[in-house]
């Protein structure tokens, strides 16, 4: 991969690389065509990175389609995408990780500890094997990419990072690799998650600012859904994911659900 990079390099092509980790959704697809948009190399990775799973999340379960994603990336136009072994990515004296402490530990740092260190420490792999000008990552993980921002901005990597919005369902459910482990019943609560952010949104669009009061707004539409068991629904200074009281400068309305055996996030941007 670093051979293939330099020679594309060498040769004056600036390259993009979108990071996933496959079961591409339409999501995947529109990063990579504003990767597509921005270089004359498109790599993507394929890569589910067991350091970024807890104990007992579903790495076993992840859902896996090597061959339908290499397809999906060839018809957008991808020239290359790596697909790594996890022995070769983490030898067995691997010791080195990348953490960016105070952007992992609120949202979904409370209930996976490890995940942010996982992603940073694989981004920056990544990063050092395709050797990218730019690189595109999706808003839905917004702390992911305010936590791979970060990451570039302390150690200087000279990479541009872009993000693509989040693309939904038609009744707004955000696109997710993890949807596929929803049943009829809990996809239809599974919309519940936006319309509460969407209503929050509306508030706030009509004039209010404390962030309780919006915070408030999305629960009660939430609790329509009796299977979603909210793990956080907060907002979030949208650079620095400080805790908000009063939403005066951008700030995101971030959520995650528990419905059944699966967990999702959404967010909302506040400007
Ligand atoms: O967003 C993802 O799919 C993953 O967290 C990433 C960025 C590919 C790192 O494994």
């Amino acid at each position: 991969m670093q051979s293939w990079a330099d020679n594309a390099r060498r040769s004056g092509k600036r390259l993009a690389v979108v990071p996933t980790m496959g079961f591409l959704h339409d999501g995947h697809l529109s990063l990579l065509r504003l990767g597509r948009e921005r270089a004359d190399s498109l790599i993507m990775t394929l890569f589910v990175n067991p350091t970024q799973f807890g104990p007992n999340e579903d790495l076993s379960r992840y859902p896996r389609d090597e061959v339908g994603d290499i397809a999906k990336a060839a018809a957008i136009g991808t020239d290359i995408v790596f697909c790594p072994d996890p022995k070769d990515m983490y030898g067995p004296r691997h010791d080195t990780t990348v953490m960016v402490p105070t952007l992992s530990k609120p949202l979904c740092g409370v209930t996976r500890p490890g995940h942010f260190a996982g992603v940073a420490t694989v981004v920056a792999k990544l990063f050092h094997l395709t050797w990218p000008h730019v690189a595109v990552f999706g808003e839905k993980d917004y702390q992911q990419l305010s936590v791979i921002r970060r990451m570039v901005r302390d150690l200087n990597f000279a990479v541009e990072i872009v993000s693509g919005p989040i693309v939904r369902e038609s009744d707004g459910l955000a696109l997710s690799s993890r949807n596929a482990y929803l049943n009829p019943e809990e996809r239809q609560q599974a919309t519940y998650l936006y319309r509460g952010l969407r209503e929050a949104r509306n508030v706030f669009k009509g004039g209010t600012r404390d962030a309780k009061t919006l915070v408030d707004a999305a629960a009660d539409v939430i609790a329509a859904a009796p299977m979603a068991t909210i793990e956080y629904l907060e907002i979030r200074d949208a650079s620095d994911l400080s805790l908000v009281q009063s939403v005066t400068r951008p700030a995101i309305l971030a959520v995650a659900v528990r419905i059944g055996q699966t967990r999702l996030i959404d967010n909302v941007l506040l400007d």
